[in-house]
Order: structure tokens, then C-alpha cells, then sequence
């Protein structure tokens, strides 16, 4: 039988172990301790049932309070221990809505689509817009409006991908090797839309095809071509345009141009423009004249002052409208103003590359601002 005192005693200590719990899980100890199967005020309960009625009255009252005033003593102090945990964490844990937010993994601009980007940003200050043409080509435009006939040797040298089916000029189709074709479907078009049909100022970056694959040749890459008539276009237009183009483009004052006589089918006179180089540990970097000791011309692009005989194919009267054109490789422009040293690198879809150049979609710091905006 246990008298008042005992049940006192086991109340006390009872309360004292509640409250000397400081984490929940020594507090779930003691409730075992006290209220579980085998806890001592269980134990007590279990007594009752050995009692007789009258010990059973007499005891019952006590100890059912007894095991209500500890069940309500330990839901208390879980109540607190939780709400202090819940205090602990909030000091511990902040959310600063004003940090900035973890950088998204994203893509970047391909160094070819960059250089491209330049290209249309500089050549719209020089008030060029730009054409397009398809990569699908009829031997008509890609060769024989550019005054390469059937028979003519320069055919030859393309290394064209033909398409075995005929195209609409009786000719064959094939995979364009040049953007020069750009030129005769921009004239074609000017001279219909608007009779007279110039003046015109076009750039046309786009993807060529010839069978060709080594180091410094690629089955398909990248040109651009630019071309412009008017009713008194002359040399001196067509160098004054390159030399503001590439300043702007390698974005260094000191770039110098020599004009060499050449010959392509569709431009008289024809000229090869070379660009002034000095070495620098074997690196070539443009800039001066390709005279000076130590340094070299390099070939960068082919040009002239349009055929007029490509003039007349494309609609226009060659006797009031005349004009330049050029065609420069993107590809080799890339690799110049970024240092690249493999062509391949370009085409091979591994993104390292893209990584290391890294040219944001968004923010494009080094996209040239455009002419004049040089120091
Ligand atoms: N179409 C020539 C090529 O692919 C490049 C070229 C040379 C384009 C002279 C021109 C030009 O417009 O005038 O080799």
C-alpha cells in the first residue's frame, strides 16, 4: 500500500527529472521512465487490481492524479522545449530575400555567332543591312550569274557538293560554296521590287559548303559578304569601307591594308587585301604595315568592284549602277580577333570550348560598340 508520502516522493522526483530535461529526447526517457509499460506510476495503476475494493477507493483518487499531474507536467515542458528549438532555429537560420540568386546554369553565344553579331553591329553604323540567301543554291546563282559559265575553271576549283536532282534553271541544285549568290538574289530582288533598283548596302554572313576537310579546311563554315552599288562607287569607297570595318572589328587603329591585283570571275578589277602583322613570340598580331622589319602581310579577303557583266545578270543597268564587293571568312576573323588556333574546335560540339570563350547571350562586353566608338 503506498502511503501519501511515497506518492509525494514519486511526484517530486518525477518533477525534478522533467525539469532537468533539456531536449526532447531525454524527455521522452522520463515519460517512459514514469508513464510507460513498465514506468513506475503504471506501476501504480497496475497495483490497483491487486487491491481490495475499499483499498482501491481509497488509493485511486491519488495516484490517477498523481499520473495526470506528470503527463500534464511533461506536455508542458515539450511544449516549451519545442518552442525554444523553434526560437533556436529561427535565430539561426536567415532568409536574405536582398542576396542575389545562385547563378542558373546557361548557354553562351558560339564564337562564330558572335563574330557575326559583330560583323552586323558594325557594318549597320556604315548603314549595311543584312541579307540572307538559302544554303540550297541553283548552279545559276552560285556560278553562272557570277560570270562563271559552265566551262569555267573556277567551277573546278569549288569542290561543290551537287544534289543529284535537276534545279529550276535546268541546271543543278547544290550546296552553295560562297555567299557570293547573295549578291546576285539581292540585286535580282532590288531591281524587281523597285525599278531602278538601287542604291544598295548589304553584308550577308552565312554557311558555305565544299568538299574539302583538313586542319584549316572544313566541309562547311562561314563567310561573309558585303556589297554595295550606287551610282559612283570607285576603289577608294571599297578600301576607306574595309579599313573602317577592320579598325573597327579588331578594334585597334593601327590596322593597315595593302590592296594586291588578283582576279575572281565576278569582280574587275579584282584585289586581295592583305592585313599588316608583327610577330610577337612567334604569334602573329595584326597591326602596321606588313613592310616594317619583323613583320608580314597576311591574306584576309578577296574583293573588287563588281563585274559589270554580274551587274546585268542581276537585273541592274550596268551603265548607271556600278559597286565593290567582298567576301571574308568569319571563321578565320574569329580565330584572329580571339586567338583560336584550330578551326575544328568550332564545329566539334565539345562546350569546353564554348565555356572557356563563354560569350553571354545578354551581356556582351566584348561586342564591338560599333564604329567610332574607338578611343
Ligand atoms: N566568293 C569568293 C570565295 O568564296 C570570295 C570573294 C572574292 C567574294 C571577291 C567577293 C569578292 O565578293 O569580290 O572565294
Amino acid at each position: 500500500m503506498e502511503t501519501t508520502h511515497e506518492l509525494d516522493r514519486l511526484g517530486q522526483d518525477a518533477r525534478s527529472r522533467i525539469a532537468e530535461a533539456t531536449t526532447i529526447d531525454a524527455l521522452e526517457a522520463v515519460r517512459i521512465a514514469f508513464l510507460g509499460k513498465q514506468g513506475s506510476i503504471s506501476a501504480l495503476l497496475k497495483s490497483l487490481g491487486r487491491m481490495s475494493a475499499e483499498e482501491r477507493q481509497a488509493q485511486a483518487p491519488a495516484i490517477q492524479a498523481l499520473r495526470q499531474q506528470v503527463s500534464d507536467e511533461i506536455a508542458r515542458r515539450r511544449e516549451a522545449l519545442e518552442s525554444a528549438a523553434l526560437e533556436q532555429r529561427l535565430a539561426a537560420e536567415r532568409l536574405d530575400l536582398t542576396l542575389p540568386a545562385p547563378q542558373a546554369p546557361g548557354g553562351s553565344v558560339h564564337p562564330v555567332a558572335q563574330v557575326m553579331d559583330e560583323l552586323a553591329e558594325i557594318f549597320a553604323d556604315l548603314g549595311f543591312s543584312v541579307a540572307t540567301g538559302p544554303e540550297i543554291e541553283d548552279d545559276w546563282t552560285n556560278f553562272t550569274a557570277l560570270n562563271m559559265p559552265e566551262s569555267h575553271p573556277a567551277r573546278a576549283m569549288h569542290d561543290t557538293f551537287y544534289f543529284p536532282d535537276a534545279s529550276p534553271t535546268g541546271g543543278r541544285m547544290l550546296l552553295r560554296t560562297h555567299t557570293s549568290p547573295v549578291q546576285v538574289r539581292t540585286m535580282l530582288a532590288t531591281a524587281k521590287d523597285h525599278p531602278g533598283g538601287a542604291p544598295l548596302r548589304i553584308i550577308a554572313p552565312g554557311r558555305v559548303y565544299r568538299s574539302d576537310s583538313d586542319a584549316t579546311h572544313t566541309p562547311m563554315f562561314h563567310q561573309v559578304e558585303g556589297l554595295v552599288i550606287d551610282r559612283d562607287i570607285h576603289l577608294g569607297h571599297l578600301k576607306w569601307t574595309l579599313e573602317t570595318f577592320l579598325k573597327a572589328f579588331f578594334e585597334r587603329e593601327d590596322i593597315v591594308l595593302r590592296l594586291r591585283p588578283s582576279y575572281f570571275p565576278f569582280t574587275e578589277p579584282s584585289v586581295e587585301v592583305d592585313v599588316g602583322f608583327a610577330l610577337d613570340n612567334g604569334r602573329r598580331v595584326l597591326g602596321g604595315s606588313g613592310d616594317a622589319p619583323g613583320h608580314g602581310w597576311m591574306e584576309l579577303l578577296g574583293s573588287g568592284m563588281v563585274n559589270r557583266r554580274v551587274i546585268a545578270m542581276s537585273g541592274l543597268d550596268p551603265d548607271v549602277w556600278q559597286g565593290f564587293a567582298f567576301g571574308v571568312g568569319v571563321d578565320r576573323l574569329a580565330m584572329l580577333k580571339y586567338g583560336m588556333d584550330d578551326l575544328r574546335a568550332f564545329f566539334d560540339g565539345d562546350v569546353r570550348s564554348l565555356r572557356h570563350y563563354r560569350f553571354s547571350a545578354f551581356d556582351q562586353p566584348t561586342l564591338s560598340a560599333g564604329v567610332g566608338a574607338r578611343a
